[in-house]
């Protein structure tokens, strides 16, 4: 059995830098070569992405556009090697893909592949690397992505093939790519725009009229986090992204139990980045001042026999966006959850307009192939395809 230590001690001192120095690594000037954590993005690589998002998902609705897209990676070839179970993002990278034209082949059990006779995950990484052209990888195992990376630099370093990696989830520490997505989401959502706005009246306007310090974009908004706040490794990544827009507030709302309360790193980095932070051990209490809800399911295959005796008494209403919480949510609050979900968000909650999990879901697809079409440089081509069919 492989443990995190067999690859994480070969990169520890790389591993124990400071993340912005770990950062320059994984770029070349303003292009990342490699996607590990959610501090490798600013404002205007996150605008950009969203932007090329945007165009990616208006060309692809014509046959013509689709051809388009299909044309830019046809020569590449992507390898999905996803050990840790996963539904959205294993397909939503796959179709992201797709809709560049690039070949996929998955691994998705160890026990198909020769580490099932002992051979390290590092090998399998740099056999991955001889046949294909970015490696897209989940694992249980935290800093695996980020080992992986290290790899494929020491290689380019010794001029032999390497290629991108992609952190699509790794352990409990970090989650780069549904950060992206959320943040996709949110940013559409808090555009205000509607098919029934016109010159004289918006949704915004009105939204204006009940809300007047609501302002379009992300800044200056409170954002609350519902559930398993601690152990979740999608929070993590999201409140990162989240801070470095001016004026945000964040209320995570969490059992009172140590494990699933926001680690201390976590708190500490997003003060020093001047997020205003507040601590609710009940939805109910502060359902009413969210500007955004993102729900998250209590990860009980972490639980240990404590953590059991600990939830057989826990209150799990506290923590459940049951219907009748609808009506004190403000108006606007869109409904955010990575899924699976558990219990705690009933399906009736689906059809209300502020749900908007089955969005982000299929914004993930769009998100990930503006990320692929970046990291094979690509992206310059779709914004001149658009500019030219489509003007500005
Ligand atoms: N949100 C998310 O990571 O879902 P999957 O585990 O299904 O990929």
């Amino acid at each position: 059995m492989i443990t995190p230590s067999d690859f994480s001690e070969q990169y520890e001192s790389l591993i124990n830098r400071p993340v912005l120095a770990k950062a320059a690594d994984f770029q070349r000037q303003e292009r990342l070569t490699h996607v590990i954590f959610a501090q490798q993005f600013d404002r205007d690589m996150l605008n950009h992405l969203c932007s090329t998002a945007s165009m990616i998902r208006q060309i692809s609705r014509h046959r013509q556009g689709q051809d388009f897209l299909t044309g830019l990676l046809s020569h590449k070839r992507a390898m999905l090697y996803f050990t840790q179970a996963s539904t959205r993002t294993f397909l939503s990278f796959m179709a992201a893909c797709q809709i560049l034209g690039m070949t996929c082949n998955e691994i998705r059990d160890p026990t198909t592949s020769s580490e099932f006779k002992g051979e390290s995950p590092l090998d399998s990484m740099r056999m991955f690397s001889s046949y294909f052209d970015v490696v897209i990888m989940r694992s249980n195992m935290a800093k695996f992505a980020e080992s992986c990376a290290y790899l494929m630099n020491e290689l380019a370093s010794q001029g032999r093939r390497s290629v991108p990696v992609v952190n699509a989830g790794s352990g409990a520490d970090e989650h780069p790519t549904q950060a992206l997505l959320d943040i996709y989401t949110i940013q559409r959502t808090f555009e205000f725009s509607s098919q029934k706005d016109n010159a004289r009246q918006s949704r915004f306007d009105t939204l204006r009229r009940r809300y007047p310090e609501l302002n379009k974009g992300l800044e200056n908004k409170t954002y609350g986090f519902c559930g398993d706040v601690g152990r979740g490794r999608t929070v993590r990544s999201l409140t990162t992204l989240l801070a470095l827009w001016p004026g945000v507030r964040f209320n995570f709302i969490y059992p009172n139990y140590d494990k699933l309360a926001p680690y201390a790193d976590m708190l500490t980095r997003l003060e020093e980045a001047g997020v205003g932070i507040e601590h609710s051990h009940s939805l109910p209490d502060v359902i009413n001042r969210l500007d955004m809800l993102y729900m998250t399911r209590i990860q009980h295959e972490h639980d240990t026999d404590a953590d059991r005796r600990f939830f057989e008494t826990f209150d799990a209403a506290q923590f459940t966006l049951y219907p009748e919480l609808l009506s004190k949510m403000r108006e606007y609050c869109p409904i955010l959850h990575p899924f699976p979900r558990n219990q705690e968000i009933p399906f009736e909650i689906d059809s209300d307009p502020r749900a908007m999990y089955f969005r982000q879901a299929r914004n993930g697809m769009w998100i990930r192939a503006a990320l692929l079409a970046h990291l094979f440089d690509v992206d310059g081509k779709i914004g001149a395809f658009h500019q030219k069919n489509y003007g500005a």
